[in-house]
């Protein structure tokens, strides 16, 4: 893994800290590289809960790296991207909650980094936003297809039309973080979050996951659903939950 990314596992929690503070975390490609390689690790290391966040006291994530993109030639621009997806997909698919704690700056890249997680929690200095229109280009790791998902339609146009960077309150009103907290606040909030979701099934989230980001018509993703719940039902937790219910007691899951 690339030295500017780290990976921490405890209590079953991993934390992915992007970790370049002097580029504000700029997604050069080892670092694009070194995000797939971490979330593959903390799936085998049987994490619960995937944490992203950014080094430094300034940013989560700035960008994409610019001083790197500005002479790429469309091909390369294209493998370029592919990277980006293909680690942010990792993110996406890993089969328990993601939480990106958004500590500073997640502009372009890292706006699209904090949109492959499950929740956003940001401090209050946060500032996040698509600004790629004004570089002459567009968001190219993901952000047209997620940010639409958790803003909305029209939303999701004017961030990427205007390249208007919002403050942490407004990205709460606009749906784009799902809670905001004072800065010295944030690890505090993210790890009891973290903490809360690790005691929870793991089979039954890593289900309610999957059926959640669900593709295809409405028919698809609605069959889908119906497969993950049944499934559940193979799963010792499933057993306990309800058996605990019946006897008045609290569930004591794997
Ligand atoms: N790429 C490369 N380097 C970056 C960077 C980026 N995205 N963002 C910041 N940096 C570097 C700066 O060049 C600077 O380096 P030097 O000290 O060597 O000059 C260092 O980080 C500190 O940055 P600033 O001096 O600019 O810090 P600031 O506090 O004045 O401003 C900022 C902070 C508003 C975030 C500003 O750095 C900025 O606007 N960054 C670019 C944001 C942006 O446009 N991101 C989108 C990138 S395109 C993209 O992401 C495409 C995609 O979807 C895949």
């Amino acid at each position: 893994m690339a030295e500017t990314v780290t990976l921490e596992i405890e209590a079953e929690i991993a934390t992915l800290t992007v970790d370049r503070p002097e580029a504000l975390n700029a997604l050069n490609v080892p670092t694009v590289d070194a995000i797939r390689d971490a979330v593959t690790e903390a799936e085998a290391e049987g994490a619960r809960v995937l944490v992203v966040t950014g080094a430094g006291e300034k940013a989560f994530v700035a960008g994409a790296d610019i001083s790197y993109m500005k002479s790429l030639s469309p091909a390369e621009a294209k493998q370029y991207a592919e990277k980006g997806h293909t680690a942010f997909r990792a993110i996406e698919n890993f089969p328990g909650p993601t939480i990106a704690k958004v500590n500073g700056f997640a502009l372009g890249g890292g706006c699209e980094l904090a949109l492959a997680c499950d929740m956003r929690v940001a401090s209050e200095r946060a500032v996040l936003g698509q600004p790629e229109i004004d570089l002459g280009i567009i968001p190219g790791f993901g952000g047209t297809q997620r940010l639409k998902r958790v803003v909305g339609d029209e939303r999701a146009r004017r961030l990427i039309y205007f390249g208007d960077r919002l403050d942490a309150q407004d990205a709460y009103e606009y749906g784009l973080v799902g809670e905001v907290v004072a800065h010295d606040e944030l690890d505090e909030r993210v790890a009891s979050l973290a903490s809360d979701l690790t005691k929870k099934p793991r089979h039954a989230l890593a289900a309610a996951k999957d059926a959640i980001n669900a593709q295809g018509d409405l028919t698809a993703r609605l069959e889908r659903e119906q497969i993950e719940f049944a499934d559940l039902f193979d799963t010792p937790d499933q057993r306990e939950g309800m058996e605990a219910f019946v006897e008045k007691r609290e569930p004591d899951f794997e």
